[in-house]
């Protein structure tokens, strides 16, 4: 028997995984970042093969992780963590630099950035394992907290899409929510509920309308989230 909920106890921090130069840069939001070795110092970061930055990791051979502050801004979790470097210039107005080894760093709401060559890429399903060797860090400000999953889904009420390996199913859960006509679905990235009783009076949906009747544009009215980043409750 494995109790998914006992999956939530691991702890965990956020950070925003970059890699590519200074033509195709991009980064995703990954809570599967850490340290393997001190001697030398190495870290693994965890990449579904999915993500644009899979491929430019895979063709850069390095990446840079910059550590999230409790206060990083909405608007960094959802572009970083929801959308997609295919769809969207992630770092387009940001404050990048770019490192040693030419991948861009992201600078915004950033207490610590990292910079690793790829020593290992290990295949591990639906994700690859990168391995890499420290070649660069830099305290920005030692005064911020940083941000751990469990503040960002406790506190923010946020939770990680499909393509984090750390996603859980909420039907693999024990606790289960009593049926209703009206069912809610929850933004993945700022936990704000549509509930179908009540509707989105900010966006004129009225009272009842199904979550599958939404409009296809229709985003989050708190953070711009789109629709496919919600799961039902
Ligand atoms: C809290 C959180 C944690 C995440 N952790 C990971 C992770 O460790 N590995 C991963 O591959 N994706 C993770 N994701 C999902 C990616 O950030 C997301 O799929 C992103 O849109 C991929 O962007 P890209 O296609 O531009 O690379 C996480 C997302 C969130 C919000």
């Amino acid at each position: 028997m494995i109790d998914f909920e006992a999956l939530f106890k691991i702890s965990y921090g956020l950070y925003i995984v970059s890699s590519g130069d200074k033509i195709k840069g991009n980064g995703f939001i990954s809570n599967t970042f850490f340290q393997v070795t001190s001697e030398p110092v190495m870290f693994a970061s965890c990449c579904s093969k999915n993500n644009y930055t899979a491929e430019l990791i895979l063709e850069t051979g390095a990446f840079s992780a910059s550590i999230l502050p409790e206060n990083t801004n909405p608007t960094i979790i959802t572009n970083f963590g929801y959308k997609s470097g295919r769809d969207i210039d992630k770092l387009n107005g940001l404050n990048v630099i770019y490192g040693e080894t030419g991948v861009p760093i992201v600078l915004d709401d950033c207490i610590a950035y990292l910079e690793c060559k790829v020593v290992e890429t290990i295949d591990v399903g639906t994700h690859y394992m990168f391995i890499g060797e420290l070649v660069h860090a830099e305290m920005m400000d030692e005064n911020l907290e940083p941000i751990t999953y469990a503040y960002f889904r406790k506190v923010r009420k946020g939770s990680a899409p499909k393509n984090a390996p750390t996603y859980i199913d909420r039907s693999k859960l024990v606790k289960k929510q009593p049926a209703s006509d009206f069912n809610k679905f929850k933004c993945l990235a700022c936990g704000y509920i549509y509930d179908e009783q009540l509707g989105d009076p900010s966006n004129n949906i009225s009272p009842g309308t199904k979550f599958e009747d939404l409009p296809d544009d229709w985003v989050c009215p708190v953070c711009g989230t789109e629709k496919e980043d919600f799961v039902k409750l």
